[in-house]
């Protein structure tokens, strides 16, 4: 079915014109509001309100934009930084305010997704819908013993389930802790272990592809002996898989439709303490051991609604809104689930891989739907760009406003594209800068108010205080620096799950309690525009997801083969940066192909297909200094192919040239 894959860009026929009007719009500097652009959300007065009075700014949001069960009288609480507090006399409830209130307000009937399948299938789930099943889910949890503050993990495929599993544990005050789809059982059961959680919701078997993966099977086989997890909730999604019947444990697993028929159909929402814990996310970090993020209830919910309404401009009358993400990451739990159903937006939820069943398949979609605001990473756009504008070109477009991206620096040559095959010219393109721990977007244009330059995610969102420190702490107003956020935002992480210590040390340590680190260096420009330039800890970010060294490397030396191995990061033009491993292997082992295949599926099974190296070297030795640390500055010289740097503080120079060598002979 794929009519090709070459890297025809241009698109054929109208090709040389495209290329041609490209190539003009890379001398353009700075792209103003479309003229025509219509905009439906106020902002000139939160930027006027939020500079007065940054906390009575957030507090007249709060109270505007969700509903409380109990009013709060305190905006913030910062006598212990930086464990600060947001509206933490209030009650609320998550759930209330994504669904109950729209039910309320006669919206029942709305789309609150278009569920699109990986094989063409189609579901509409409206806010009613939604509802009606998160209630007898909450129920259903807490026929199993759950009660408020206990975790529940969620693994799923991109299934309307995954939203009401999680609306369903929000309702009754369970913690969320959803893993990624892609990630292997092994690292479901290294979240589900250090978080205790006593549930986990996944499914039969998932699709990917035209292929299914039996997910059930693989959750047995590694979480079958974990002592804290008493039940599993298991979604029949694809029935049997590969003629296999799913083996239920009796006693322990639970079909979640079977739970759901015997569930009681009404649950109130539980009124919550603002700062009661909404869901972990682990992320990775420094070291090996992912860092479990932690977020609570009404802060998180006003930093992903405000942001939601005011970054995409929605119009819940009249927006059809995707974002293409994988509700797995912080992307999809602020701007699939959260944001837009505190919103009562429509959305379009889908299944599948953006070249299956063709390469046409987002922009089919986007016709299908009239999708209105669409939001994807500079990774997938690198993609669409290689397989050519003809995809696009097949499809009507014309329903989309406005474009918007995450996950990485966009580089101007994908934003160009963007803007012109995908945004037709005529839509304004939000680059959106933020991060797990910042819970919502805290740097991004405003579309129609802010003049956007390719590459730059522009100025700071009403209320957010960034800035940029020299290495010894002085502001840099323009030029690089330290990315820091100077003073508590709502949607702020409130610590790393169970390791305060850790939290303090990973983002509050260097410049004191109150200024929180972000891990990203950037630049300022005279127009007080910033530029994301990228991590400066030893985080690696694939394709927009988040990987650690560490995390890569103990995977690597859990192979028997592996004596040593250090996991750099290389610039890629489809990936961003992609994963190199320095491995040594034991003994006499020799390294060939079906090693490195090996090497590739053992990273697989331990994390998952996105932490594969892409390539492999293999090193008789590795840069150490003195006292044994390995240089990863040096190897990162070696993999992008760049002079060497200073040498002479290794042990063994060398390493080095041999090194070097490999790496020239190397595919
Ligand atoms: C890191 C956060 C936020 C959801 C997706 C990733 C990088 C994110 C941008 C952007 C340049 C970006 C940063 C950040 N990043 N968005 N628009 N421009 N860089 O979330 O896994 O927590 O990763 O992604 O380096 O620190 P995450």
């Amino acid at each position: 079915m794929h009519t090709g894959s070459g890297t025809d860009g241009d698109g054929g026929g109208a090709g040389g014109a495209l290329e041609a009007e490209l190539e003009r719009l890379q001398t353009v500097e700075r792209f103003d509001p479309p003229p025509g652009f219509a905009r439906r959300q106020p902002y000139a007065a939160d930027v006027a309100a939020a500079a007065a009075d940054p906390l009575a700014f957030w507090a007249g949001k709060a109270r505007e934009l969700l509903t409380w069960q109990k009013p709060f009288t305190r905006v913030l609480d910062d006598a212990n930084p930086p464990f600060y507090k947001w509206f933490d006399d209030g009650e609320l409830n998550v759930s209330a305010n994504c669904l109950d209130r729209h039910v309320a307000a006669g919206l029942g009937g709305r789309v609150a997704y278009h569920w699109h399948g990986e094989e063409g299938e189609r579901r509409a789930v409206t806010y009613s819908e939604l509802l009606a099943d998160t209630q007898r889910l909450a129920n259903g949890l807490r026929s199993l013993g759950v009660v408020p503050g206990d975790v529940v993990g969620i693994y799923l495929p991109m299934i309307p389930e995954v939203a009401v599993a999680m609306l369903a544990c929000a309702r009754i005050g369970a913690v969320h802790n959803v893993v990624f789809g892609g990630f292997a059982p092994s690292a479901v059961r290294e979240r589900m272990e250090v978080s205790d959680a006593k549930v986990l919701i996944t499914v039969d078997g998932a699709r990917r592809k035209g292929r299914t993966a039996a997910v059930k099977a693989g959750v047995d086989a590694e979480l079958g002996d974990l002592p804290k997890l008493e039940h599993v909730v298991v979604v029949r999604s694809t029935g049997p898989v590969g003629g296999a019947e799913t083996v239920m444990t009796a006693g322990r697993d639970v079909w979640y439709h079977e739970l759901l028929a015997a569930a009681d159909p009404l649950c109130p929402p539980v009124p919550l303490s603002a700062e009661h814990p909404l869901f972990i996310l682990y992320s990775s970090g420094s070291t090996a051991k992912p860092k479990g993020i932690l977020h609570t209830t009404g802060g998180y919910l006003l930093g992903a609604t405000y942001t939601h309404r005011t970054v995409f401009d929605i119009d819940p009358e009249t927006d059809v809104y995707w974002c293409s993400a994988d509700v797995g990451w912080i992307t999809g739990h602020s701007y699939i689930v959260y944001g837009p159903l505190s919103n009562a937006v429509t959305s379009v939820m889908y299944e599948g891989a953006p070249d299956y069943p063709d390469y046409d398949i987002w922009w089919r979609l986007i016709a299908e739907y009239k999708v209105t605001v669409f939001y994807t990473a500079p990774t997938a756009i690198r993609a669409c760009i290689k397989w050519g504008a003809r995809y696009p070109e097949r499809h009507d477009l014309s329903s989309l406003r406005l474009l918007g991206s995450v996950g990485e620096p966009i580089n101007p040559k994908a934003w160009l594209w963007y803007h012109q095959v995908i945004g037709g010219g005529r839509c304004p393109i939000v680059d959106t800068w933020w991060q797990t721990e910042t819970g919502s977007i805290l740097i991004s244009p405003i579309p129609g108010v802010t003049s956007t330059k390719p590459g730059s995610a522009t100025t700071p969102l009403p209320g957010i205080s960034p800035a940029l420190l020299s290495e010894d702490g002085e502001p840099v107003t323009e030029g690089t620096g330290v990315l820091v956020i100077t003073s508590p935002w709502p949607s702020m992480l409130r610590t790393l799950y169970r390791d305060d210590e850790r939290f303090v040390q990973t983002y509050f340590s260097r410049f004191g309690p109150r200024t929180y680190v972000v891990g990203d260096a950037a630049r300022l420009d005279a127009d007080g525009y910033f530029w994301i330039i990228g991590r400066i800890d030893d985080v690696i970010n694939v394709s927009g997801h988040r990987l650690s060294t560490a995390e890569v490397e103990s995977a690597i030396v859990a192979h028997e083969a592996v004596a040593e191995a250090a996991v750099v990061a290389q610039s890629d033009e489809d990936t961003g940066q992609a994963i190199v491993a320095f491995v040594t292997l034991r003994g006499e082992l020799v390294g060939d192909d079906a090693m490195v295949s090996q090497l590739r599926d053992h990273v697989a099974h331990r994390i998952g297909k996105l932490a594969r190296p892409r390539r492999i070297i293999w090193a008789d030795d590795l840069p150490k200094t003195r006292s044994g640390k390995i240089m990863r500055r040096l190897l990162r010289d070696v993999a992008e192919g760049r002079e060497l740097g200073d040498v002479t503080t290794l042990r063994d120079p060398a390493v080095m040239s041999a090194l070097a060598a490999k790496v020239a002979t190397a595919p």
